[in-house]
C-alpha cells in the first residue's frame, strides 16, 4: 500500500472505530471520554495531523483534507449521539422521579387531645375572657393545704365529704393526693395579696367508686375573686355568664343553698340535664339537675388562716368538675367513657 492510500485507510478506518466508541457509550461521560480519545489534543486525529509533516505537498493537502472532513464527520456522529444520550437520561429521571397517583399510601392516623384536655381549654378560655388569670398547684398536697387552711382541722367531720389517699411522704397522714383544687386557693394568697381574680384548674383524686357522674380520678377548675366590696351577687352573675358561654342559652343553672368548711354561705352549682333535658333520667338520679360545682363566700377563717384581713376584703369561690362540664356538653349519659380509652368513642367527641 502507498503511504497516501495508507493514510486514507487510517482515516476511514479511525472514523469507524470512533463511531463503534460513539455508539457503545451508554453515559455523557462515557462520550466526553471517546470525544477526548479521538478529538482531543492530544487524540488520535491531532496525531494523524501531526504526522502529515512527512507527507510530500500534495499528498499532504490530500490527506489533510479527508482528516479535516473525518473530524467533520466524529463532531457530527458525537454530536447526535450527546443529543439522543440526553434524551435518554432525561426520559429515565423522569421515570424514577414519577409519582403514581393511583397508589394507595397507608397515612397513619392523626391524634388529638384528650376531650377532658379541651374542655379545660374552653373552660379557660371562658374565664380567662372574662379577666381572669390562670394559676396551677401541686396534685400532692399537704394536709394543711388541702383541709387545716380550708377551715377543717385534723378531725373535722367535714374531711369524710373527701375520703381520700394519704402518701407515704413524711409523717402519717400529712401528705394526701389532692382531694380537690381549692388548696391552689391557699397557696396563691399564701403568695398574693388581693386583688385576686384567678381560675385553678387541674387533676384531683378520690376514693370514690366509680358510676355514672364519678370517677376516683377527675378534674376540677377552682375559682377565686378577693377585691373590695365583692358580694354574692357577683359570684351569682358570674356563674350565671359562665353557664351561657358555656352551654348555651338553652341550658339553665340554679344555686342551692349547701354546706363547705371554707365558704359561708355556700351553695351547689346545677345545670339542666343535658341528657334528659330536666325530665330525668337514670344520670342525674331523675331530678332533671346536675350538680357541677359548689361554691360561696369565702370563710373568713380561710383568710385568717393565710393573712388577708377580712374586714377590709371579701371574695367568692368556686370549684366545678371538668370531666361533669364535659359530661353535660356532650351529652355523655356515663362518665366512665372518659376513662375507658375506646377510640370509638373518643373521637366522635
Ligand atoms: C368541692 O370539691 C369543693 N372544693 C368545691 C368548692 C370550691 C366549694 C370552692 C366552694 C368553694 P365537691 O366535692 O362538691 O366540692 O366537688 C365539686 C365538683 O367536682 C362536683 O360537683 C363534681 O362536678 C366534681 N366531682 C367531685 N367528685 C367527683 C368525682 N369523683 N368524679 C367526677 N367529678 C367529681
Amino acid at each position: 500500500m502507498t503511504p497516501r492510500a495508507q493514510e486514507t485507510g487510517d482515516a476511514e478506518q479511525l472514523v469507524d472505530r470512533a463511531r463503534r466508541a460513539i455508539d457503545d457509550a451508554s453515559t455523557e461521560a462515557a462520550l466526553d471520554e471517546v470525544e477526548n480519545a479521538f478529538l482531543g489534543k492530544r487524540g488520535e486525529l491531532a496525531r494523524a495531523q501531526r504526522a502529515l509533516g512527512s507527507l510530500d505537498p500534495d499528498q499532504r493537502r490530500e490527506v489533510g483534507r479527508e482528516l479535516n472532513a473525518a473530524r467533520a464527520r466524529l463532531e457530527a456522529l458525537l454530536s447526535d449521539r450527546r443529543a439522543s444520550l440526553h434524551a435518554e437520561e432525561r426520559t429515565r429521571r423522569l421515570a424514577a422521579e414519577r409519582l403514581d397517583l393511583t397508589e394507595l399510601v397507608e397515612v397513619s392516623r392523626r391524634g388529638r387531645l384528650h376531650v377532658v384536655e379541651r374542655t379545660r381549654q374552653q373552660l379557660e378560655d371562658v374565664f380567662v375572657g372574662m379577666g381572669f388569670v390562670v394559676v396551677e398547684g401541686p396534685e400532692v398536697e399537704t394536709d394543711f393545704h388541702n383541709f387545716e387552711a380550708l377551715n377543717m382541722p385534723i378531725a373535722h367531720p367535714a374531711r369524710s365529704m373527701w375520703d381520700t389517699l394519704y402518701v407515704d411522704l413524711g409523717p402519717p397522714e400529712s401528705v394526701v393526693l389532692r382531694t380537690h383544687t381549692s388548696p391552689v386557693q391557699i397557696r396563691l394568697m399564701q403568695r398574693q395579696g388581693p386583688p385576686i381574680y384567678a381560675v385553678m384548674p387541674g387533676r384531683c383524686y378520690r376514693r370514690d367508686t366509680p358510676d355514672a357522674r364519678h370517677i376516683p380520678t377527675f378534674h376540677q377548675i377552682e375559682g377565686l375573686v378577693v377585691d373590695h366590696g365583692i358580694s354574692f351577687g357577683d359570684l351569682a352573675g358570674t356563674i350565671e355568664t359562665f353557664t351561657t358561654a358555656y352551654f348555651g342559652p338553652e341550658i339553665h343553672s340554679r344555686l342551692r343553698p349547701s354546706y363547705f368548711p371554707f365558704t359561708e354561705p355556700s351553695a351547689e352549682y346545677e345545670v339542666t340535664c343535658t341528657i334528659c333535658k330536666g325530665a330525668g333520667c337514670r344520670t342525674c338520679s331523675h331530678t332533671g339537675w346536675i350538680e357541677l360545682g359548689g361554691c360561696g363566700m369565702v370563710d373568713p377563717a380561710v383568710f385568717e388562716a393565710v393573712g388577708v384581713d377580712a374586714e377590709e376584703w371579701t371574695g367568692y369561690a368556686f370549684g366545678f368538675g371538668i370531666d361533669r362540664c364535659a359530661q353535660m356538653r356532650h351529652e355523655l349519659p356515663d362518665m366512665r367513657v372518659l376513662l375507658e380509652n375506646d377510640v370509638r368513642v373518643l373521637e366522635r367527641l
